[in-house]
C-alpha cells in the first residue's frame, strides 16, 4: 500500500465485535485475566493498551521500523531513546538542536554522567573529529531547529557504522511523509507527535521507532519501567491526526513555499532559512534525502527586537506561540521562547540572533498568510 493509504488504514481495523470504522478508545487502567496464567494480551495500561498499540503499529509502519512506543511527550521519547546509552558514554549532537533537547542533554543527562559534544552537524568532518573512545551514539536533528540546516544522513550513518555508534534521529520537523531516516540506515527515530503527526495542536505526545530487535526490546522495557507511555485518549487523537498526514503536509508545504519566496524578496528581511529555496545551502542535499521541504520557515528581520515587536503587533493569523506542526500558523521568537533554555552565548554560536523569527506555516490559504506577514513588515518600515 502507498504511504497515504497506510496513514489511513494501519492499526485501525481493531473492533472484531462491532466492526467500527475507527479504532475504539480503551480508557481503562487495567484488564481482567482469564485465569491465573493468562490474559488477552493486555494487563495494565502503563505496559500496554489496545488503542496505544494501534497507534504504535501505525507509526512503526510509516517510518519503516519494526516497533514503536508511543510516549506522553516528545521529551519522554527522547528520555527513552537516550536510555540506549549509559553513564560514562559520550554522545555527539548538533549545536542547533531543539532547545528542550539541548536542556535535557546539557543540564540533566550530563549530571547523570553522560557526556555530550555539540558540533556543527552540517559538517560531517566535525562529527568524526568529535568521536572519543567512549562515544556511543550520534543524535541527529534534520532539518535543525530553528535554522533549518540539513544534516547529511548517509554521511553521518557511514561515520557511525565505521565507529560502531548508534544513530538516533529526531524526525519531528518533516514527519515520515517527507523524510524516513531509517531508510538511510539510522537506527532509531524519535518524534514529538505533538507536531505534524497529530497536527491539530490538541495533544502532547511522542514516539520512538526502532529498526533493531535489541533496541526495540530495551525501549519497550524502559517505557514501561519509567512510566513514559501516553494515555489511550491521546493515542487515539494522534491516530486520528495521522490519517490526514499526507494531504496536510502538502498543504503546509504549499503555504511555506509561498511565504518563503515572499519573505526572500522583501527588503525588510535580511535572510530566509527554508530548504526549499534554491539559495539555501542545504537545498540539493534536502532534495536528495527528503521527499519535500516541509513547512518550517525561519528568517532574520532587519532592525532587532524593536522591529520584531512592531512586526508581531500587526499579525492577525500567525499566533505568537511555541510549538509547530498544527493546522494553524504560529510564529516563535527563539531568543526568548523555544531556545531560551540555551545560554545567550550558545544561541549566538548556533546562529540564533535577536532578529530570528521562526514560522510554523499552517494550512491556511497562502494569500492570507502573505497578507498577514506583509502587514507586519509594513509596520516595521513606517
Ligand atoms: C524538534 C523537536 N523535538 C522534540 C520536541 C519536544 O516535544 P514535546 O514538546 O512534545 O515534548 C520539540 C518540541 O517543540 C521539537 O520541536
Amino acid at each position: 500500500m502507498k504511504f497515504e493509504t497506510r496513514c489511513v488504514h494501519t492499526g485501525v481495523d481493531k473492533d472484531a465485535t462491532y466492526l467500527s470504522a475507527t479504532t475504539p478508545i480503551y480508557p481503562t487502567s487495567t484488564f481482567r485475566w482469564d485465569n491465573l496464567d493468562s490474559h488477552r494480551g493486555f494487563d495494565y495500561t502503563r505496559s500496554g493498551n489496545p488503542t496505544r498499540k494501534a497507534l504504535e503499529e501505525n507509526l512503526a509502519a510509516l517510518e519503516g521500523g519494526i516497533d514503536c512506543r508511543a510516549t506522553c511527550t516528545g521529551m519522554s521519547a527522547i528520555v527513552a531513546a537516550l536510555q540506549l546509552v549509559s553513564p560514562g558514554d559520550h554522545v555527539i549532537t548538533g549545536h542547533d538542536i531543539y532547545g528542550g533537547t539541548y536542556r535535557l542533554f546539557d543540564k540533566v543527562l550530563r549530571d547523570q554522567g553522560i557526556d555530550f559534544s555539540f558540533v556543527d552537524m552540517g559538517q560531517p568532518t566535525q562529527v568524526e573529529a568529535a568521536i572519543k573512545s567512549n562515544t556511543k551514539a550520534i543524535w541527529i536533528e534534520t532539518p535543525s531547529n530553528p535554522l533549518l540546516n540539513i544534516v547529511d544522513l548517509n554521511a553521518i550513518v557511514a561515520i557511525a557504522k565505521k565507529h560502531q555508534l548508534i544513530t538516533m534521529a529526531d524526525n519531528t520537523f518533516l514527519s515520515p511523509y517527507f523524510q524516513r531516516p531509517l531508510d538511510h540506515g539510522v537506527d532509531v527515530v524519535m518524534h514529538s507527535t505533538t507536531k505534524y503527526l497529530n497536527g491539530h495542536s490538541d495533544v502532547v505526545g511522542g514516539a520512538v521507532i526502532c529498526k533493531h530487535q535489541q533496541h526495540a526490546e530495551r525501549i519497550s522495557y524502559i517505557v514501561n519501567a519509567m512510566g513514559l507511555a501516553c494515555s489511550p485518549f491521546d493515542a487515539w487523537l494522534v491516530l486520528r491526526g495521522v490519517k490526514t498526514l499526507g494531504p496536510r503536509m502538502e498543504a503546509h508545504q504549499r503555504g511555506a513555499d509561498a511565504v518563503a519566496r515572499f519573505l526572500n524578496e522583501h527588503p525588510g528581511v535580511e535572510k530566509v532559512y527554508y530548504p526549499g529555496l534554491p539559495t539555501h545551502p542545504g537545498h540539493e542535499l534536502a532534495k536528495k534525502q527528503q521527499f519535500g521541504f516541509g513547512a518550517m520557515v525561519s528568517f532574520e528581520l532587519k532592525g532587532g527586537r524593536p522591529a520584531v515587536e512592531k512586526f508581531l503587533s500587526k499579525l492577525k493569523i500567525f499566533q505568537l506561540a511555541e510549538s509547530l506542526g498544527g493546522v494553524e500558523s504560529l510564529i516563535d521568537y527563539p531568543d526568548t521562547m523555544t531556545h531560551s533554555s540555551m545560554s545567550k552565548e550558545d544561541r549566538r554560536t548556533a546562529g540564533i540572533t535577536e532578529n530570528t523569527l521562526r514560522l510554523s506555516v499552517g494550512i491556511e490559504h497562502p494569500d492570507d498568510l502573505i497578507t498577514d506577514l506583509a502587514a507586519g513588515l509594513s509596520a516595521v518600515s513606517q
